[in-house]
């Protein structure tokens, strides 16, 4: 196993190119199986759940193949391997995500079988919204030895709510869209989850020949067509990467040049920096990130976009521990999210956590230690904190960062960072 080493205390500068989001790749790739035809989809980046996905859709009959740096080609043909229905555990239990074949199985092969993903250590993560869903659409759905087993005849549109105890759901969304695009009449999906990442499917699907419309809003109205084709398709560029090194160069003081990507996505969290007292400058497809103020405590609530990400938390976490004065957190998403918590106090941090809470009184004294990675964005939290901790930093079980981030000890090295990966 591979751990992170980083000494702390360096100013990072220069430019950083942000890749292709995850998030949106992930239930693109899967949305092919919906596809006759080769699809060349580009922004891919080279990551481990992007590995796994195509192991799963390798495993549901899909020809793949790298055509050049960061772009996949990916080709289901209509008619064929019918009988292949199943994400076994072996791979849904390595990445949640691949929970997103189940829509498009279910509608373009009748059948599906896919592993139930199970909790994680960010919270519970049901699935029952997506299941209402695609029962609401004329889907069967059994459990049987920890596996939804899905089937239907012929899909029909219908009116869908999406709406939870926590809000809607990103890939329930992404689940419901897919097994609807090709069913019978116009199905309207109600609060609807509208991130970037859904949208970027929405939009992919309707290159292909689906007809989707709200995309953005929190109603979606898709009116079922008859076939879908291959496209060429280029996957919007990752928010929270670019969330993840406009805070690499807040919380160090340096100046980092942001390229490819979407402002527009990132308005709460620029919007947050600059509260806090970061200078942001977004300028087409790119941002410059500089201060050489003194940063004010803040209070951030997660929210669904077009608020704050869930998944920028453990990120503003780290970078509010290192700012004197008060600041509270609420987890609005997945309100146990604060795992990474007790290894930022191993670091000196002054976190109280009453969930879904957290209340950090900030200092600008973090000393490096050894901690331990328990999810990717909590691994993006703890990298943070050890590019300005007093001392060297040992972040242990990284493989949940090199789930999300292609080499981020390279980029952020290349930035100025004294980082490099040790194997244990
Ligand atoms: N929820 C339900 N029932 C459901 C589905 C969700 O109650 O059927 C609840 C969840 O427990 C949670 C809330 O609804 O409290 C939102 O969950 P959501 O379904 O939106 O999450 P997800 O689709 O499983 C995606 C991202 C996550 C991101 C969340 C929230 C992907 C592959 N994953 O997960 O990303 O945190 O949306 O924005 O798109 C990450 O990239 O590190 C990551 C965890």
């Amino acid at each position: 196993m591979d751990k992170i080493v980083i000494e702390g205390g360096h100013r990072l500068e220069g430019k950083v190119r942000i890749n292709g989001a995850k998030n949106a790749a992930l239930p693109i790739m899967a949305a092919c199986l919906l596809l006759h035809g080769p699809s060349r989809i580009k922004g891919i980046p080279n990551i481990v759940d992007i590995q796994t996905q195509i192991k799963i859709l390798k495993n549901l009959g899909g020809e793949i193949r790298h055509i050049e740096d960061g772009s996949l080609e990916i080709i289901f043909r209509d008619g064929e391997h019918k009988e292949k229905i199943t994400a076994p555990y072996d791979l849904v239990r390595k990445m949640r995500a691949s929970v997103c074949v189940l829509g498009p199985l279910l509608s373009k092969r009748g059948n599906a079988k896919v592993s139930y993903p199970g909790g994680c250590v960010i919270g519970q993560r049901p699935i029952d919204l997506h299941l209402k869903g695609l029962q609401a659409l004329g889907a069967k759905i059994e459990t049987d030895e920890g596996y939804v087993i899905a089937s239907a005849g012929t899909l029909k549109g219908t009116r869908i709510s999406l709406k939870g105890q926590y809000g809607t759901t990103v890939l329930g969304t992404c689940n419901v869209m897919t097994a609807a695009v090709l069913a019978e009449g116009t199905t309207i999906i109600e609060d609807a989850a509208c991130e970037p990442e859904v949208q970027d499917l929405a939009y992919f699907l309707n290159k292909a020949g689906a007809k989707i419309s709200g995309i953005g809003g929190s109603i979606l109205t898709i009116e079922g067509v008859k076939e879908l084709h291959g496209v060429d398709y280029e996957i919007i560029p990752d928010r929270i990467e670019a969330g993840t090194f406009m805070i690499a160069g807040a919380i160090t003081k340096g100046e980092i040049t942001l390229e490819n990507v979407r402002n527009d996505h990132l308005v709460a969290t620029i919007e947050k920096l600059r509260e806090i007292g970061v200078e942001v400058t977004a300028n087409g497809n790119t941002a410059v990130v500089k201060s050489n103020n003194t940063y004010r405590p803040a209070n951030i609530t997660t929210m669904p976009y077009p608020g704050l990400p869930t998944d920028m938390q453990a990120q503003f976490m780290a970078l509010l521990c290192t700012i004197s004065g008060k600041s509270v957190i609420a987890e609005k998403i997945f309100p146990d999210r604060f795992i990474h918590s007790a290894e930022l106090r191993r670091m000196g941090a002054d976190i109280r956590v009453d969930v879904p809470y957290a209340t950090i009184n900030g200092s600008p004294f973090l000393s490096g230690t050894h901690v331990m990675v328990s999810d990717l964005r909590a691994g993006a939290g703890l990298v943070l904190a050890g590019l300005v901790a007093k001392g060297t930093t040992h972040i242990h079980r990284i493989y949940h960062l090199d789930r999300g981030y292609e080499q981020i000890e390279k980029r952020l090295s290349q930035l100025g960072a004294h980082i490099t990966r040790v194997s244990e």
